[in-house]
């Protein structure tokens, strides 16, 4: 058997040149030892596959129409089987995509893992970020209810503060001249089309820079040391990415079981009260806007991040020095913190103002989502299929005493009314049973002799009967 599978791999290897390939990608050395502290990026690529195929699983189901686009959501979290899980892992890795990128990004600047001709490396994990940033905005308007209809509208209207070619960009996000169904359709085609054979075809790229330049290795050892103490990628570095692609894997389970991704009420354009919030990360930013109204607004909304982005994009470019042991690198480990301090502090008090001076309104528009993902799937148009209940045989009893004027299945007949529509509560129909006339219906003749618990069966049974 292990002798058919030798020269069977044999064969594919003289067609294909795997054992070549595999050698490459398994044999990778790594210096200084396989370490947890190099699982990020595989977490990103694993997260990544995530999104695909719960993306995929979405894309089964969603319309990208004013019409169809909340009614699609809706029946994926509430009809669909498994459909709420799918939306929320997909809902929730698109944050731990963006924690996960923020801990790769401050993990290679801390080691000083962008030095030593990783400036190309460098820049496409910039355009991830980017990349990884924009997913998440186009996704934001799909579900099409308030926060997504309220918040895109916000974000098509920093775009336009561009100079020079502001409306332009706004007229081409939106498709027109307003946030409708030629919008959510360009959003829908730049989230499932572009952006990931965007992010694919940067991923390859990132990986080969990264090949070609070598893993940088722990910043605290010489070359010579980490040179002298390696692993190969496989097994032990692919088990511990596993690991932690593993746990990162049961946490978004965990989260998504039990805080269920949200969706509000359908989008109203009308109701002009509705006060809208980004993604939770872009908060600082979005709290940097609030410091620059009028003319001013462009240094937020611009300025700021535009620096920002620059600064760090070049940073291989202005932080030459060989030198990459954190401790000998203040300026940028200073500029790193100290940056990071001003982000948490804005986010926070961006949090701070929503819970205090909006903590009425968002309480209300909380309730509302909170009240609409309570209500059942009703389909009031065909094209969605909700599970039918079998509907159950009625009890004996009713066969023999009710069946003559309410008809077998409760269908009713020219004596008595049906019973699949009765919007009385059990007591009430417990009563009924034998003494109509005492909940007003007086039409029906008393049915005595019938035991309470027999009589309970019954009203348990004609209440299933309703839709
Ligand atoms: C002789 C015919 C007859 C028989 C037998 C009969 N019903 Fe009725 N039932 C009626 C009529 C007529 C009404 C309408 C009463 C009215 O509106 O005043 C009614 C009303 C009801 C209603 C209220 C419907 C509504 O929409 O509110 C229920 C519930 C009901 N019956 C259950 C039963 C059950 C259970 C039995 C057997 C134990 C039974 N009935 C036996 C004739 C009958």
């Amino acid at each position: 058997m292990t002798h058919l599978i030798g020269k069977l791999y044999d064969w594919l290897d003289e067609r294909t040149g795997i054992k070549g390939v595999l050698h490459e990608v398994l044999d990778e050395k790594i210096p200084g030892g396989a370490r947890f502290a190099y699982v990020l990026g595989s977490a990103l690529i694993l997260v990544f596959g995530l999104q695909f195929v719960t993306g995929m699983f979405l894309t089964m189901y969603y319309v990208p129409s004013v019409e169809d686009a909340h009614r699609t959501v809706e029946y994926i979290s509430k009809a669909v089987t498994s459909g709420w899980l799918i939306r929320g892992l997909h809902h929730y890795g698109s944050s731990a995509m963006i924690i996960l990128v923020g801990l790769h990004l401050l993990q290679v600047v801390i080691w000083g893992a962008y030095k030593n001709k990783r400036e190309v490396l460098w820049l496409v994990g910039i355009g991830l970020m980017m990349v990884v940033l924009a997913f998440s905005l186009t996704g934001y308007l799909l579900p099409w209810d308030m926060k997504a209809y309220f918040g895109t509208q916000v974000t098509v209207n920093i775009a336009s503060e561009v100079p020079f070619l502001g409306d332009f960009i706004k007229r081409v996000m939106l498709g027109g001249t307003t946030l409708g169904t030629i919008t959510l359709s360009r959003f829908f085609m730049v989230h499932v089309i572009i952006l990931p054979a965007s992010i694919m075809t940067m991923i390859a790229l990132h990986l080969y820079l990264f090949r070609r330049a070598k893993p940088a290795g722990p910043f605290n050892l010489t070359e010579a040391a980490a040179q002298a103490k390696t692993d190969t990628f496989f097994p032990k570095q692919v088990f511990k990415d596993a690991v932690v692609g593993l746990v990162v894997f049961i946490i978004l389970v965990v989260v998504a079981s039990k805080w269920p991704a949200p969706l509000e009420p359908k989008a109203n354009p009308a109701d002009i009260n509705y006060i809208a919030r980004p993604e939770w990360y872009f908060l600082w930013l979005f709290q940097t806007l609030k410091y620059f109204q009028g003319p001013y607004a462009i240094i937020g909304s611009m300025v700021i991040p535009g620096v920002v982005m620059t600064v760090l994009a070049t940073l291989p470019f202005w932080d030459r020095s060989p030198e990459r042991h954190p401790r000998k690198r203040p300026k940028v480990i200073f500029g790193l913190f100290g940056g990071l301090a001003v982000i948490g502090i804005l986010m926070g008090m961006a949090i701070q103002e929503d819970r205090t001076v909006f903590k009425d309104t968002f309480a209300k528009q909380h309730a509302a989502g909170e009240k609409f993902m309570a209500q059942p799937f009703k389909p009031k148009e065909t094209g969605f299929e909700t599970e039918k209940k079998a509907k159950a045989a009625p009890p004996a009893i009713f066969e023999t005493r009710c069946a003559m004027c309410h008809g077998k299945a409760g269908e009713g007949n020219m004596v008595g009314p049906k019973l699949t529509a009765v919007t009385r509560s059990k007591a009430d129909i417990v009563k009924l049973i034998e003494n109509p006339a005492a909940v007003g219906a007086a039409k029906m003749p008393p049915m005595a002799g019938i035991p309470e618990a027999e009589r309970e069966k019954i009203a348990e049974w004609i209440l299933s009967l309703r839709d």
